[in-house]
């Protein structure tokens, strides 16, 4: 596939040198330097380049979207017509502080997303693990019992794409239904947050779930 990322930090960063590292061409785009998203590029050792969020629209199968939640209107802006296009979104509704959603309980980010871009199908992935275990969970991505993650979405050939790259990122997808319920995943998120970073496990805890016999 061909991937757009748009918001190369963490989790754009990662998930895009594994996609890369996956197979899939990668345009890495939205980051303070060019710099940054071409040295990104040359790192990811598969097909990779830099590009603006126009280019990385351009072409593209599915796009990531990983960024702050006060950056999404600009990175929508600068991404142009987004109709008809794949968006798997990781980004949270955070506060500018990042102690808070400020969108919750009645709806989620990923709702308020397909508002914005009603034309665009928007799948909720990714955001319920902490990026430090993106490439603990790839590198061993052949192992029997692989980590499930969540996604839900309202669009299925955009929730078939999604948990292919889920897969292909060494998850288990776990379909948890329409968009709707990303007003559950997001909070679950932060508990992730909590567990990874203030807990007393770490990350490697944080997104695990485990399935068991019933
Ligand atoms: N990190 C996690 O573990 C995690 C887990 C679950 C969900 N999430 C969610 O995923 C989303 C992305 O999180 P993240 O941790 O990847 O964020 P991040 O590291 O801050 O990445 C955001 C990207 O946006 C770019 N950016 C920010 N302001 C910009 C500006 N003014 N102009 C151009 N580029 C700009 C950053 O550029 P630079 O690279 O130059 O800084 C970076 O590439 C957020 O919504 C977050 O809530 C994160």
């Amino acid at each position: 596939m061909r991937i757009g990322i748009l918001g190369s930090g963490l989790m754009g960063g990662k998930l895009g040198t594994i996609f890369a590292r996956a197979g899939h061409d990668v345009i890495f785009s939205y980051a303070r330097s060019t710099q940054k998203l071409k040295q990104l590029a040359r790192e990811a050792q598969g097909s990779a380049r830099a590009g603006t969020p126009a280019e990385a629209v351009k072409g593209s199968d599915v796009l990531l979207l990983a960024v702050h939640w006060s950056r999404v209107e600009e990175v929508l802006r600068q991404s142009g017509d987004l109709s008809g296009r794949i968006i798997v979104s990781c980004s949270l509704p955070m506060n500018a502080e990042d102690t808070a959603l400020v969108v919750a309980h009645l709806s989620s980010g990923a709702e308020e997303l397909a508002r914005r871009v009603p034309k665009a199908r928007i799948v909720s992935a990714f955001n319920t693990v902490p990026s430090e275990v993106l490439f603990g969970v790839y590198d061993p991505r052949r192992k029997a019992k692989r980590p499930s993650l969540v996604y839900c979405g309202d669009d299925d050939t955009a929730k078939v794409t999604a948990a292919e790259l889920i897969r292909d990122a060494g998850f288990d997808p776990v379909d948890a239904g329409p968009l709707r319920i990303a007003r559950y995943t997001e909070p679950f998120a932060l508990l992730v947050a909590q567990l990874a970073y203030e807990g007393t496990d770490g990350p490697d805890l944080g997104y695990r779930f485990e399935h068991f016999p019933s």
